[in-house]
């Protein structure tokens, strides 16, 4: 079994480690973390009901340490109607029954610490299911006591500037409420009214949900739909001072409540950017956030055989205060969004990765890594092992370890969500149960489904996808330089290499990319290094010592290469 990791492991100072719980613990752990995001409903079975849940999980665990992943993600599992897969939450302290019992979690969380992983969970704030007792309350009367909770107008004249975020189901970010007779906010399903902010009732509660969940033992939250928790007329709703008011007075009450706990929140912050950096405050709002828009300029400058798009991307993205880390990820539980890019490019991903229209869901891609990538492992890899080697802590998607695929033809985002593919035995593995009881039904196709990809086979073969991810994340656990580094890139003429140099203190490596479907020569400027030995950090090979003159590499169709830079 490991243990967190200390600072014996870490390599980083004492001075810098807190003590928690008799332990030393390093507070900026999610720099070098690996996640793994899973749903409990749809990764293992432990009674036999066709639904994942925290038994089935637990006994799982095994499966996560062997990949060497070091934090979980939980998507929601708090009782819901499941209109929106359970972020439309109904009961923000309680487990769904389904999912099994509060000793349930609290086994799972106890038995996932004691080898080393931690958990977050999902702290979705900016809206609750319309079957939460302070949304039925709400609506009641319009002398309510908690009338206050929402958000609520006569009319639909206000916050006009507002978009529409699931455009392809919603018309309106108002609805009407027959039974009070006014209209209520929400920025996603109509099911899911806003809360009010400006009501600091509101911030208590949520504080409450944090504190109970973090009572638990969490190490932290994937905090949802962050920009929109205050509306103000004229604007569009999103990223507003007040907003950020609430959220560094929610990490203030954090830092305060559970100094020395290493607690982390993740903001989810689907912006530019530039719009996202203030999330960061001055390292006193959020530890980390995703970087959405760099996402599809991976899988453009893939499919261009250009390196363009990801450089503009990066050189474009503001610094972080000291502490403060990117989230990065291929894939997710969503669409692949298209938010972050211009017409143009958004045309461009739909031709490209998405020709069939059921492929596409508001402004994305509904769709998983392994078919997105017409199940060329080649590829996979290449993206795989940017993912790993850019500047901030990967994120893994439940199953894309297996190169599991999707089904388009099942609603909203479901085909991305289906049960994970543990072995080609009934039911893949995930549940003891009748085939009519799974919550969802099985990948089965030819290519994808379970008989040929699952985690039992690959398990036993030293060249499956699996065995691959797991030597990476081997690989990338040699160095701190990928979590905590500095970024640089090189620009050499040939414009389909793409190549950066990760550097921390007196370590440097070098990260060479073919993004091309040919085989490619680069000349590397890298007179700045004369005289040290590029090591190839997968196999540990020497290449030639650089000299003042330009480095000549040769690469493989999406090949890839990292160096350790050795100086002797
Ligand atoms: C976030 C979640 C998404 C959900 C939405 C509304 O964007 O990732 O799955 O539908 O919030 O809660």
């Amino acid at each position: 079994m490991r243990r967190l990791a200390g600072p014996a492991e870490t390599g980083y100072s004492l001075a810098a480690c807190v003590r928690a719980g008799g332990f030393l613990v390093d507070p900026e752990w999610y720099r070098d973390a690996v996640f793994y995001e899973l749903h409990v409903r749809a990764f293992a079975d432990g009674n036999a009901d066709g639904v994942g849940d925290f038994l089935g999980l637990t006994e799982r665990l095994d499966h996560l340490v062997d990949l060497g992943v070091d934090c979980l993600w939980l998507l929601p599992f708090y009782p819901s109607p499941r209109r929106d897969d359970g972020y439309d939450i109904a009961d923000y302290c309680a487990i769904d029954p389904a999912f099994g019992t509060l000793d349930d979690f609290r086994l799972f969380l106890a038995e996932a610490h004691a080898r080393g992983l931690r958990v977050i969970t999902e702290l979705v704030l900016n809206h609750t299911s319309d079957q939460h007792p302070w949304f039925i309350a709400a609506r009641a009367s319009r002398d309510s006591p908690l009338r206050d909770f929402y958000v609520w107008s006569d009319t639909t004249e206000r916050y006009r500037d507002a978009r529409i975020i699931f455009c392809d189901t919603e018309k309106s970010n108002w609805t009407f409420d027959e039974a009070s007779q006014a209209y209520y906010w929400h920025r996603f399903y109509a099911h899911q009214p806003d809360l009010n902010f400006d009501n600091p009732k509101v911030l208590e509660e949520i504080w409450g949900v944090m504190r109970f969940w973090l009572d638990q033992g969490v190490d932290g939250f994937r905090v949802d739909a962050v920009p929109y928790l205050i509306e103000r007329d004229g604007t569009s709703c999103e990223n507003l001072p007040e907003t950020h008011g609430v959220l560094k007075e929610l990490r203030r009450r954090v830092d305060t409540a559970y100094p020395g706990h290493a607690k982390v929140l993740l903001a989810e912050s689907n912006m530019w950017p530039e719009d996202v950096r203030p999330y960061f405050g001055d390292g006193d709002e959020f530890h980390m956030a995703f970087h959405f828009p760099i996402m599809p300029r991976m899988f453009m400058a893939l499919r261009l055989e250009d390196r363009k798009p990801i450089i503009d991307i990066i050189e474009r993205t503001p610094s972080l205060p000291p502490g403060g880390q990117w989230g990065l990820f291929l894939r997710n539980h969503d669409e692949l969004t298209l938010e972050m890019v211009t017409q143009i490019e958004r045309d461009y991903m739909w031709d490209e990765y998405a020709r069939d229209p059921i492929a596409r869901l508001n402004l994305g891609i509904r769709r998983r890594l392994a078919p997105l990538m017409d199940n060329d492992r080649r590829r996979i890899e290449l993206l795989t092992a940017m993912l790993f080697s850019l500047n901030g802590s990967p994120f893994l998607y439940y199953g894309d370890e297996i190169g599991m695929g999707d089904d388009v033809t099942r609603g909203d985002r479901n085909g991305v969500r289906t049960p994970m593919q543990w072995s080609s035995r009934r039911n893949a593995g995930f549940a003891p149960a009748e085939v009519t009881s799974l919550f969802a039904p099985l990948i089965d196709d030819p290519v994808f489904g379970f008989a040929s990809v699952n985690v039992e086979s690959q398990r036993g073969s030293t060249s499956s996808l699996l065995s691959w991810v797991k030597a990476l994340l081997r690989v990338r656990k040699q160095t701190h330089v990928f979590g905590r580094g500095t970024i640089r890139f090189f620009t050499p003429k040939n414009h389909r290499v793409l190549c950066w140099l990760r550097s921390l203190d007196a370590e440097d490596v070098l990260v060479v990319n073919n993004l091309a479907a040919t085989a490619q020569a680069v000349e590397l400027d890298l007179a700045d290094f004369a005289g040290a030995v590029p090591v190839e950090m997968f196999g540990g090979s020497l290449f030639p010592r650089i000299k003042a003159t330009s480095y000549m590499l040769t690469m493989a169709p999406y090949g890839f290469y990292w160096f350790r830079l050795r100086r002797i």
